[in-house]
């Protein structure tokens, strides 16, 4: 996971730069780290603090730079350089354009020394803040964190403390109770507020188009059941198709894979061992007409013979459900690849669905029957097994199929699944890579008793 990337912007003494960067110390300010202290004057004495810290510093003044345009385009350089995430006005005694904060909605948050809405916009900074609060006699005042948007102290409050006014304070006085006593807290409470939720929408996001290889999902799972890959070699434009099975019980891993005229089987290894044919022995993959099926059990059949009838995979699949293994309740995993030809400009050569048929409820009541239509695309696969992982019972797969990358290499993708899939467990392999123009396929065949 990475960390949010923070700048802090400041213009003087930094203190609530200071307690950032305590916060970050102590583990308060987890999920962001501070890359970066900008300040808008070249002897502030919190670019000391940054220094003391180890955290990389830069000036930007309004002076040297000419003019507000100049001034923000020099800071967004030093942001923009460093991937910067999330801003942290800290002192900031300068006011951000409307261009400028656009480019950071809601990524940007500013501590103010009062409790807004009084006492704050253009002109209340500093020590004036206090003397206004002072002036009005309010017996309340504190701190508050918002974002910064185009109005000035205006956007969206996050945090607020409040700190009562006392017989003897002073505008210097009461700055410093404010600080200590509310500034120095939500500030960092605050950021990392906002930085936990930006880590966790920018993590989301890379998930979502995320590819993995298929060696590392299964290299830390040492019982994803029986799994099956579809997808779309690298460069070749080949259509992918794996299957592979685990065992646990002697009766499961009593097997191997046999080809028949292009069909592959479960068979037993030991025939004289076999004790519950029913779930263990069946066609795992068959091809009808132009289309590859591909499943953990006799559902293969099913699909076949509807296709056969004209029906659809899923019409089939409506008429099937998981399996009756109590308590591991087994789901019924399916792939179908339909080969169209060539890649033509009505679509690719082929597409391809998955299906998972799985219990809904802890005793099997009810199923639910979910469908996956993909278009294939260069490099990616789909990959969806039984089980998440290893328990008693088994838990079923969740969520939707993952994303790998699949390689021009037969053998090297072959090698790679078999590799990684646990030793003890595994027991089969079976990789087909099909040309989608001509039908012609080359395979790779692993059993591990033979
Ligand atoms: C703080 O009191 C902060 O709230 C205020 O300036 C002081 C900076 O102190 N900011 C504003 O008034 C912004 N409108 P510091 O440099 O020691 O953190």
């Amino acid at each position: 996971m990475v960390k949010t990337k923070i700048a802090v912007l400041i213009s003087g003494n930094g203190t609530n730069l200071q307690a950032l960067i305590d916060a970050q110390k102590d583990g308060v300010l987890r999920h962001g780290r501070i890359v970066l202290v900008l300040s808008s004057n070249s002897i502030a004495h919190g670019l000391k603090r940054a220094e003391d810290a180890g955290i990389e510093t830069a000036v930007v003044t309004k002076k040297e730079a000419g003019s507000q345009e100049a001034f923000e385009r020099g800071i967004l350089e030093e942001l923009e350089s460093r991937d910067i995430d999330m801003i942290v006005l800290a002192g900031f005694m300068s006011i951000l354009s409307a261009d400028f904060v656009k480019r950071y909605d809601r990524r940007i948050i500013n501590v103010h020394p009062s409790l807004i809405p009084a006492f704050c916009g253009k002109g209340c900074y500093g020590l004036k803040v206090h003397e206004m609060a002072l002036d009005y006699g309010v017996k309340v005042t504190g701190a508050t964190v918002h974002y910064v948007n185009e109005i000035p102290d205006g956007g969206q409050i996050i945090l607020q403390k409040a700190v009562m006014i006392k017989k003897n304070d002073t505008p210097k006085i009461l700055q410093k109770r404010v600080m200590a006593e509310a500034e120095w807290q939500i500030l960092p409470q605050a950021a990392e507020k906002v930085a936990k939720r930006l880590m966790m929408e920018k993590n989301a996001r890379t998930k979502q188009y995320q590819i993995d290889d298929i060696g590392k999902l299964l290299a830390d799972n040492a019982y994803p059941g029986r799994g099956i890959v579809i997808g779309e070699t690298k460069t070749s434009g080949k259509a992918a198709a794996a299957y592979f099975i685990m065992g646990r019980s002697e009766n499961s891993r009593n097997r191997v894979f046999s080809l028949k005229d292009g069909a592959l089987y479960t068979e037993p290894f030991d025939p004289s061992k076999v004790k519950d044919p029913s779930l263990i022995i069946y066609a795992a993959l068959r091809s009808y007409e132009n289309n590859l099926i591909v499943t953990n059990g006799d559902q293969t059949d099913t699909i076949y013979d509807f296709l056969k009838e004209g029906k659809t995979f899923e019409q089939a699949l409506e008429t099937r459900q998981f399996e009756p293994d109590h308590p591991n309740l087994t789901p019924r995993i399916s792939g179908i690849i339909r080969f169209r030809g060539d890649k033509t400009e009505d679509g690719p050569a082929f597409a391809y669905k998955m299906s998972i048929l799985k219990s809904e409820d802890p005793d099997g009541n009810r199923c639910g029957r979910y469908t996956y239509s993909f278009e294939p695309e260069a490099g990616l696969g789909h990959f969806i097994h039984t089980y998440e992982c290893d328990g008693n019972p088994l838990p079923t797969f969740a969520g939707e199929p993952e994303r790998i990358s699949i390689p021009d290499d037969i053998d090297a993708f072959a090698e790679e699944m078999w590799r990684n899939l646990d030793a003890a467990n595994k027991i089969s392999l079976y990789v087909r890579y099909t040309d989608p123009a001509t039908g012609e396929y080359e395979d790779r065949l692993i059993n591990k008793y033979e």
